[in-house]
């Protein structure tokens, strides 16, 4: 098994780590390919930095889309051809800077992102939304908690990228719950009630009942 990680900034670079240290083979890639090689030398044994978008898809059986939401659509029409047969990994969130700074949800109220990146996928290609439910910082911090481990929230219509997903989020060092079909995506962004949340799987569980 291997995973390629498109983006390498803020949040895909702690991605990449930890699945790295829960012994996951790396392809990263990034805009131009000089932060994917800073971050393969950093972690060493197990990533390794592609010539781009397409060779990090090269024998990986999933990919995770660490990309700002906005251009989140022209590398899926970039790598398409690639998508199809994987489990597509998106932890982007709507959201921008407006002319004052201050962040807005790129998409109408109410619209989950996750319906609308499926609909930028190639038929074929198995879509969980997962890993941007919390800030990098959390998530590096939250890894491997001990004794009871931390719940990564993800979301998916498809029960081969469920399984596939959890696979990802367990070797992350994080315990999976699955928080409903794509049309609850919106809980997992930034605004959502499940964002940036530390609970283990009993809170996790009554939490998904309580929507
Ligand atoms: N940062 C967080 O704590 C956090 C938490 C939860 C969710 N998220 C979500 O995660 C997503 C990424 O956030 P971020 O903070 O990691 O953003 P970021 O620091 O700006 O990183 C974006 C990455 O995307 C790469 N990139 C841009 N265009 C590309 C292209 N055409 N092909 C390949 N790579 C490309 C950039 O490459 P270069 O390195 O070459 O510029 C960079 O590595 C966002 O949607 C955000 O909402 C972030």
């Amino acid at each position: 098994m291997s995973t390629a990680v498109i983006g390498t900034g803020g949040l895909g670079s702690v991605i990449a780590r930890v699945l790295a240290s829960g012994g996951e083979p790396l392809r990263l890639s990034s805009a131009d390919s000089a932060s994917a090689r800073r971050l393969a030398a950093d972690i060493g044994r197990g990533a390794v930095a592609a010539v781009d978008n397409h060779d990090a898809l090269q024998g990986a059986d999933a990919v995770i889309l660490a990309l700002r939401f906005t251009v989140l659509k022209s590398v899926i029409d970039e790598i398409a051809d690639g998508l199809t047969g994987k489990l597509v990994v998106v932890p982007s969130n709507p959201v921008g800077l407006d002319a004052q700074g201050n962040v807005q949800r790129l998409l109408p109220e109410g619209q989950p992102s996750g319906e609308v990146v499926a609909g930028w996928l190639p038929a074929g290609a198995r879509l969980a939304m997962a890993f941007g439910s919390m800030s990098g910082n959390l998530f590096e911090s939250a890894s491997n908690r001990s004794p009871e481990p931390a719940v990564l929230f993800y979301v998916t219509d498809d029960n081969r990228a469920g399984e596939e997903v959890e696979r990802l989020i367990r070797t992350a060092g994080f315990e999976p719950v699955k928080a409903g079909g794509i049309k609850q995506s919106s809980r997992l962004e930034v605004g959502g009630d499940l964002h940036d949340l530390i609970v283990g799987p009993a809170t996790a569980r009554s939490l998904i009942g309580g929507a």
